[in-house]
């Protein structure tokens, strides 16, 4: 009668400390351990499928494969297959720079089994996130009672911020025909994402000749839509060329309107920290919501993005989710994350965001966020000075957008899948007004003024 044993056995392998479980956990954290004290891992790239199937063969079988063999195939087919984003020349997108202490410490999330959805369960967790929130929130100038949460990405960010706004305009009595976001024509397209989600509308108001959209613009498109706006969303630091709306004057168009005012900073917000870029973000201390994501130049590892309401309130009467079996979390005046953004269960993502604070120091990340300014500066004046080059537009941050004279789509494609299949960069075409061009978003500390001309090099 053996039966009853293995029966008991069986579900417990995954779970109790054994010898397998010894041997599996020492496999992953040599990986990690070897990964994270690595800095000339390759830039790798993506495969076809059909190519990664042969690769990788069937891993999901009934009796498994192990461990070793897993963590094989991830080591040699599957990670190899993914761009290392972390790379000093890359420079697409919105590039992601983890410090080190971050990284390493987002396995001490994982190890730790968190809960950062409620108080009650991860109060500590929350604690410490809510240290990195109120921290954020006085360098940008909100007043004492602002707070949030941080939540996925972006994306997300910008979604729940404008719930809240919308639910805040309702509260008001306020019920039009068709509810409308006002925002600038290059707001990033989770604002539109958001808008199809909540079936609003949204008004793009051109910005002026540099790309940042100003009050007197704002003012009128508020002037002809009315009681319909629920916000207004000023752009700190768009995604295409990162550059700053003029949020002082937005600010004043939005008080004089009674309208929410939301920053989305998912990119550049975090430029606020640096002496050198301070100057481009007055009236941010206004928002009514703002987001920034410390995936993107606060160098913490996917995926966070923080979430601050200037009246916290208003975020969790739009959010909080009430249930029978959630009683015991929302009967009480705990601060509790999932409260505050279109979510529930939730990692403690702000954790390794405040170890690398902790250990480094905000010091550091100031000096690191001003030498992507600084390097960005030099790199748009030695593109002005190559005759077969010219920039789109100045950088005020860390994006640095340019032509090559006499190029078409074709060309830049064909210069960024070679820059990747040998190896030496990556570096995706981005176009403006019709136009095809190529863009640097510069923010890892790692990438140096020489790798940067070195790709300036391959276009001649
Ligand atoms: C200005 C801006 N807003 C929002 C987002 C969306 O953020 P996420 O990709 O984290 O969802 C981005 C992403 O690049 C962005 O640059």
């Amino acid at each position: 009668m053996t039966q009853p044993a293995r029966m008991h056995d069986v579900p417990a392998r995954m779970h109790n400390v054994t010898d397998e479980t010894r041997q599996i956990v020492d496999l992953v954290l040599d990986y990690s351990r070897q990964r994270l004290l690595t800095d000339d891992n390759p830039l790798d790239k993506p495969l076809p499928p059909a190519e990664l199937a042969r690769l990788a063969g069937t891993t999901i079988t009934e009796p498994g494969i192990g461990a070793r063999k897993a963590l094989g195939v991830f080591e040699h087919v599957l990670a190899p297959a993914c761009i290392t984003t972390d790379d000093p020349r890359y420079l697409s997108f919105i590039p992601s720079a983890p410090s080190k202490a971050a990284a390493a410490f987002d396995l001490v999330v994982s190890a730790s089994a968190l809960y950062g959805g409620s108080w009650l369960e991860g109060a500590g967790a929350v604690h410490a996130e809510n240290e990195v929130l109120r921290w954020l929130a006085d360098e940008f100038g909100l007043p004492a009672g602002a707070g949030g949460v941080f939540v996925q990405g972006g994306t997300l960010g910008n979604l729940s911020a404008l719930v809240a706004a919308r639910e805040t305009a309702r509260d008001r009595g306020i019920r039009p025909d068709r509810w409308r976001v006002v925002c600038s024509a290059e707001a990033h397209s989770s604002i539109a994402s958001a808008a199809r989600v909540m079936d609003v509308e949204v008004v793009p108001v051109a910005p002026d000749a540099t790309g940042v959209l100003r009050g007197d613009a704002v003012r009128a498109a508020l002037a002809e839509h009315g009681d319909s706006v629920f916000a207004v969303v000023a752009t700190a630091g768009s995604t295409n060329f990162g550059i700053v709306d003029d949020v002082a004057s937005i600010a004043e168009a939005t008080r004089e309107a009674g309208v929410w005012l939301h920053v989305d900073g998912a990119y550049g917000l975090a430029a606020m920290l640096s002496p050198a870029a301070r100057g481009y973000f007055g009236g941010v201390e206004h928002a009514d919501s703002l987001i920034v994501d410390p995936h993107k130049w606060l160098f913490a590892p996917f995926d966070a993005c923080a979430l601050i309401y200037r009246d916290p309130e208003l975020g969790r009467r739009a959010h909080t989710q009430h249930a029978e079996y959630l009683d015991t979390l929302t009967e009480t005046s705990d601060w509790s994350p999932s409260d505050f953004a279109a979510h529930l269960t939730r990692r403690a993502r702000g954790l390794p965001l405040w170890f690398s604070l902790a250990t480094y120091g905000a010091g550091v990340y100031r000096d690191a966020i001003t030498s992507a300014i600084d390097l960005a500066a030099r790199i748009a004046d030695e593109i002005d000075r190559r005759d077969e080059l010219e920039l789109v537009r100045r950088p005020q941050l860390g994006v640095v957008v340019f032509e090559r004279r006499g190029w078409e789509k074709a060309d830049y494609t064909r210069w960024s899948n070679r820059l990747l299949d040998d190896q030496h960069a990556f570096v995706t075409p981005s176009s403006h007004a019709g136009r095809t061009n190529a863009r640097f978003a510069i923010l890892n500390p790692r990438t140096r003024f020489d790798d940067l001309t070195g790709i300036l090099d391959t276009m001649r």
